[in-house]
């Protein structure tokens, strides 16, 4: 097949890891629009980096694990194959350093973040923050490994835990004022500059990941939540892209932070909307743009 002149049928790549239903959902999306889509597995692959990878319209990255996503598209990415989300996205979202530093960037509001290297540092933050405050790897997702402490006492036993028996990833000190939140969050969906649904995460627990046992509910897309989700969403890059909210109690909607691989099993029925149908919609706007680029040789050729 031509791909450069057949422009119904874009050769589009997905990589993945162990399917979830999010996966599984998204295969189905393409195969009901006629779509082969190619399914790089990452238990099943091994790289020749001296040589260019496969060229396809574009890449989605599913992989269940963070790294795999962001190293595979990146070397897509740096042959020129278009990918979903962008390695800086996968970058900025992966690290909360990186995501706050972004939005801070684009003026967007967020709880007062800090960080620091060493325990002291960190403890001076932490009275600059107040108590209570939340302390969080940089690098993680599923609420995993956050701590609220209500004393220094217990900010200075959870950093000595942290730094002598963490991995290196420890190292980096990522603290929040914690934020009232009443009992739930908000998550929402933006999908190629669209915010095109959201739902509440509430749960007994001040974590309120679904992961983590949260009950997902619709939240209406209100112009405020429209707005600031794709401000923060363009601020990361753009993409696919899910993005945390927390209502505080004075300062109104905050900014927590954005996931770029993100789940949503549990927010199809919930707000239906058919979530896996936009994101499919949008790679295949990207694979399009792809071909239109390359048929008026506006990109560069692959080196041979
Ligand atoms: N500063 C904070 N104040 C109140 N709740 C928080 C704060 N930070 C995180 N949480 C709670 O913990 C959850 C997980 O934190 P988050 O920063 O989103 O990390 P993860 O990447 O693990 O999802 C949030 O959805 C929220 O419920
Ligand atoms: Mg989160």
């Amino acid at each position: 097949m031509d791909f450069v002149t057949d422009f119904a049928r874009p050769t589009i790549a997905v990589v993945h890891g162990q399917l979830r239903p999010e996966e599984r959902l998204l295969f189905r999306e393409f195969e009901q629009r006629g779509i082969d889509v190619e399914r790089i597995d990452d238990r099943r692959i091994q790289l020749d980096l001296t040589s260019p990878p496969p060229r396809y319209d574009a890449v989605l990255g599913r992989s269940v694990s963070q790294q795999r996503t962001a190293h595979l598209l990146a070397w897509f990415h740096r042959w020129g194959i278009p990918v979903v989300n962008t390695p800086d996205a996968l970058n900025t979202c992966n690290d909360k350093l990186l995501t706050s530093s972004a939005l801070a960037q684009a003026g967007l509001p967020q709880p007062r973040t800090r960080v620091a290297f060493n325990v002291d540092m960190a403890m001076e933050a932490l009275e600059e923050l107040g108590y209570p405050a939340v302390i969080k790897p940089a690098i993680g997702s599923w609420g995993r490994l956050l701590g609220r402490v209500n004393s220094p006492d217990a900010a200075r036993s959870i950093l000595e835990h942290k730094l002598r028996l963490g991995s290196f990833h420890h190292g980096t000190i990522y603290l929040q004022e914690y934020v009232e939140k009443a009992g739930r969050d908000i998550r929402s969906f933006v999908v190629g500059g669209e915010t095109i649904a959201a739902i509440y995460r509430s749960s007994d627990h001040w974590i309120t990941n679904t992961a983590r046992g949260a009950e997902a509910s619709n939240c209406p897309v209100t112009p405020e939540i429209d707005e600031l989700s794709r401000r923060a969403a363009q601020a990361v890059g753009g993409g696919i892209l899910a993005v945390d909210l927390f209502e505080h109690p004075e300062r109104g909607l905050l900014l927590n932070e954005i996931n770029a691989t993100m789940e949503f099993r549990n927010s199809i029925h919930t707000t239906g909307v058919n979530i896996p149908g936009r994101i499919v919609d949008h790679v295949l706007d990207v694979a399009m743009s792809s071909q239109s680029m390359i048929a008026g040789e506006a990109v560069p050729a692959l080196p041979r």
